[in-house]
C-alpha cells in the first residue's frame, strides 16, 4: 500500500482524531478532580501495550434532540476492547466523563453490550470502568433500552464469566444497576459515587441536604450499605487492587484459577498456631490472625472488609490454589451471625461455588444475633441466605471448628449435616445446642432460684457443662466431625484434605432453579 498516498492519510486523520479526544483539555479537567482519564485508566489496568480497542471510530448516533444538544463525538465517550491482565485475556470498558458526562446514549449502549457478548463468548472476565451520569437525557427512551440490554448482558453473564464493576466518578441513575449486578463493586474514596437518585432530587423531595459524599460515596457504600466490596484512595490503587484480585479467578465457570506459589516460605507459623485461640472461651480474637497463619504468606485478599465485620470473608491461597474463606469474627459482636453477615457470606460462598473455589470455614460462633431489630427486620429470612448458599454449593467444603459451635450456627457454618466434606475440630471447640450460660438457665431455672448460693452453683453447673457437653469429643465420637486435630498441623492438614477433594462431583437435582429466600 501506498502509505503516502490519499488513501492512508484519510486513515492518519482518523487515528489523529482519535488522540486528540484525550486532548489536554479533557484531561487537565480530569486530573483536576483527582481523576484519571478513561485513557489512562485502560493503561494502568492492562498488562502494558496489550491492549486492542475497537470501536473507536463508532460515531455518536445521528440523533435529533429537541431538548439539549448532543455532542458529536468518535467513540461516543466509552472506550471498549480486550487486552492481558497478568497474561490473560479480559475485556473492558471505559467511559468517558469528557463526553456528555459520560452518559450512556444508544451507540454508548451498543459498545458496551458488543463487548459483554463478547466477553461471554469467549469466557473472559469483564471489567467495567464507570464514569457515568446515566441514561444520555438528550436520547430519552433509547438510553433507557441501552441500559436494560446492557443489565440483560449482566445477568446472562452471572456465573458464568467475572464480571467486575469499577467506579471512578459519578455512577448516577442507570449506571447503577449493571454494577449492581455484576460479581464485585470498587470505589475509589472521595471522587466516586452512587446513587439511584442524586442530592438535587433527595432535596427536592424530601427537602434534605445532602452531599454527593454523604449520599453515595465510597466510605458510605463500603461500610453501611455493603453495595462497594472495595474501596481504595485513589485510582491507581483501585485498578491495582482489580488486577490483583483477578489472579484469584478462573477466566470463567468451566476452568480452575491459576495456581500462583509463594516463593516465599512458611515458617514460624506451626507454633503460632497452638497460641492463637486464647484459654479463656470468652476472650475475643482476631481470627484474621488465624488466616494469616494458616493461609500462603500474605495471599489473604479480604472482601468488603469494612461490612458486616462480624463475618471475614476473602480469598487466599493454599499451596499456590485459590480458596475462598468464610470465618466468624470473635472480636466483633463476638462473632455472632445476623442479617447483614448472612447477606455478605451468602453472595461470597455463591461466588466462589460458580467459580470453581473451593471453601474453607473457620468457625468460632456462639449464635445468631439476638434482638428486636434482628427478627423485626428479618433474621429468619435472613439467616437462611446463608445456610442456603452452603448447602447449595458443590464445590470442596472443609470447616475447622475453632471455638465456639452453638446451635442454629454451628448447622449453618458447613456442619457435615449440610455437606461438609471435612471437618475438622481444634481440642478448644465447644460444639452444643447452646453456650453454657444458656443451658444452665434453661434446664437449672428452679434449683438455681431454691439455691442459697445460686452463684456458685451456676459456676459449678456451668463448669460440668463445659466438660461433659461443650467440647468436640461427643460430636468425634458420633462422627458429626471427623477429627479433632492439634491446630499445629491444621495448614498441612487442609493441603491434604483439598487435594483429596479435587475431583469432587455432585450430582443435584434437575430443577431450573433453587429459590434462594430473597
Ligand atoms: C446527558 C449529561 C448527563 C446525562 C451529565 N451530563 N449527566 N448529559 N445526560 N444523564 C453532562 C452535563 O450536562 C455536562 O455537560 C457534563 O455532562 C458534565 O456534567 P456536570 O453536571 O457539569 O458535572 P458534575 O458537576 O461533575 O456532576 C455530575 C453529575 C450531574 C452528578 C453526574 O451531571 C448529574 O446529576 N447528572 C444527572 C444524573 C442523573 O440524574 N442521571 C439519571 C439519568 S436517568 P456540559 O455540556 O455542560 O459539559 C437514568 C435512568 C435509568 O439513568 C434507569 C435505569 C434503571
Amino acid at each position: 500500500m501506498d502509505t503516502n498516498g490519499k488513501l492512508f492519510k484519510k486513515f492518519l486523520e482518523r487515528e489523529d482524531r482519535i488522540a486528540n479526544q484525550f486532548n489536554t483539555e479533557n484531561a487537565t479537567k480530569q486530573h483536576n478532580k483527582g481523576k484519571l482519564t478513561a485513557r489512562e485508566r485502560i493503561e494502568l489496568l492492562f498488562d502494558k501495550d496489550t491492549f486492542e480497542e475497537i470501536d473507536a471510530f463508532v460515531t455518536t448516533a445521528a440523533a435529533t434532540s429537541n431538548f439539549g444538544t448532543i455532542t458529536e463525538s468518535f467513540g461516543d465517550g466509552v472506550i471498549v476492547g480486550h487486552g492481558k491482565v497478568s497474561g490473560r485475556l479480559v475485556f473492558s470498558y471505559a467511559q468517558d466523563f469528557t463526553v456528555m458526562g459520560g452518559s450512556l446514549g444508544v451507540v454508548h449502549a451498543q459498545k458496551i453490550s458488543k463487548i459483554q457478548q463478547m466477553a461471554l463468548k469467549m469466557g473472559a472476565p469483564i471489567i467495567g470502568l464507570i464514569d457515568s451520569g446515566g441514561a444520555r437525557i438528550q436520547e430519552g427512551i433509547a438510553s433507557l433500552a441501552g441500559y436494560a440490554t446492557i443489565f440483560k448482558n449482566n445477568i446472562d453473564s452471572s456465573g458464568v464469566i467475572p464480571q467486575i464493576s469499577v467506579i471512578m466518578g459519578p455512577a448516577a441513575g442507570g449506571a447503577v444497576y449493571s454494577p449492581a449486578l455484576t460479581d464485585f463493586v470498587f470505589m475509589t474514596n472521595k471522587t466516586s459515587y452512587m446513587f439511584v437518585t442524586g442530592p438535587n432530587v433527595v432535596k427536592e423531595v424530601l427537602n434534605e441536604d445532602v452531599t454527593n459524599d454523604e449520599l453515595g460515596g465510597a466510605e458510605v457504600h463500603s461500610k453501611k450499605s455493603g453495595v462497594a466490596h472495595m474501596m481504595y484512595e485513589d485510582e491507581e490503587h483501585t485498578i491495582q487492587g482489580v488486577r490483583k484480585m483477578l489472579t484469584y479467578f478462573p477466566s470463567n465457570n468451566v476452568e480452575n484459577p491459576p495456581i500462583i506459589l509463594n516463593p516465599e516460605e512458611k515458617d514460624d507459623y506451626i507454633e503460632k498456631l497452638r497460641d492463637v485461640v486464647p484459654d479463656d472461651p470468652n476472650k475475643p480474637y482476631d481470627v484474621k490472625d488465624v488466616i494469616d497463619l494458616i493461609a500462603d504468606t500474605n495471599s489473604f485478599y479480604e472482601i468488603s472488609e469494612k461490612y458486616a465485620q462480624n463475618i471475614v470473608v476473602g480469598f487466599a491461597r493454599l499451596k499456590g490454589n485459590t480458596i475462598g474463606i468464610v470465618a466468624n469474627q470473635p472480636k466483633m459482636l463476638a462473632g455472632t451471625i445476623d442479617i447483614n453477615s448472612s447477606i455478605k457470606a451468602a453472595r461470597f460462598i455463591r461466588f466462589c461455588d460458580a467459580f470453581n473455589i473451593p471453601l474453607l470455614t473457620l468457625e468460632d460462633v456462639p449464635g445468631f444475633l439476638p434482638g428486636i431489630d434482628q427478627e423485626h427486620m428479618g433474621i429468619i429470612r435472613n439467616g437462611a441466605k446463608m445456610l442456603y448458599a452452603y448447602t447449595e454449593a458443590t464445590v470442596p467444603k472443609i470447616t475447622v471448628i475453632l471455638r465456639k459451635s452453638y446451635g442454629g450456627a454451628y448447622i449453618v457454618m458447613n456442619s457435615k449435616n449440610i455437606g461438609g466434606d471435612f471437618n475438622f475440630a481444634w481440642p478448644t471447640a465447644e460444639i452444643a445446642v447452646m453456650g453454657p450460660d444458656g443451658a444452665v438457665a434453661v434446664l437449672y431455672r428452679r434449683e438455681l432460684l431454691a439455691s442459697e448460693d445460686p452463684v456458685a452453683l451456676k459456676k459449678e453447673l456451668v463448669k460440668t457443662y463445659r466438660d461433659e457437653i461443650a467440647n468436640p469429643y461427643i460430636a468425634d465420637e458420633k462422627g458429626y466431625i471427623d477429627e479433632v486435630i492439634d491446630p499445629a498441623v491444621t495448614r498441612k492438614k487442609l493441603i491434604i484434605a483439598f487435594e483429596a477433594l479435587q475431583n469432587k462431583q455432585v450430582s443435584s437435582p434437575a430443577k431450573k432453579h433453587g429459590n434462594i429466600p430473597l
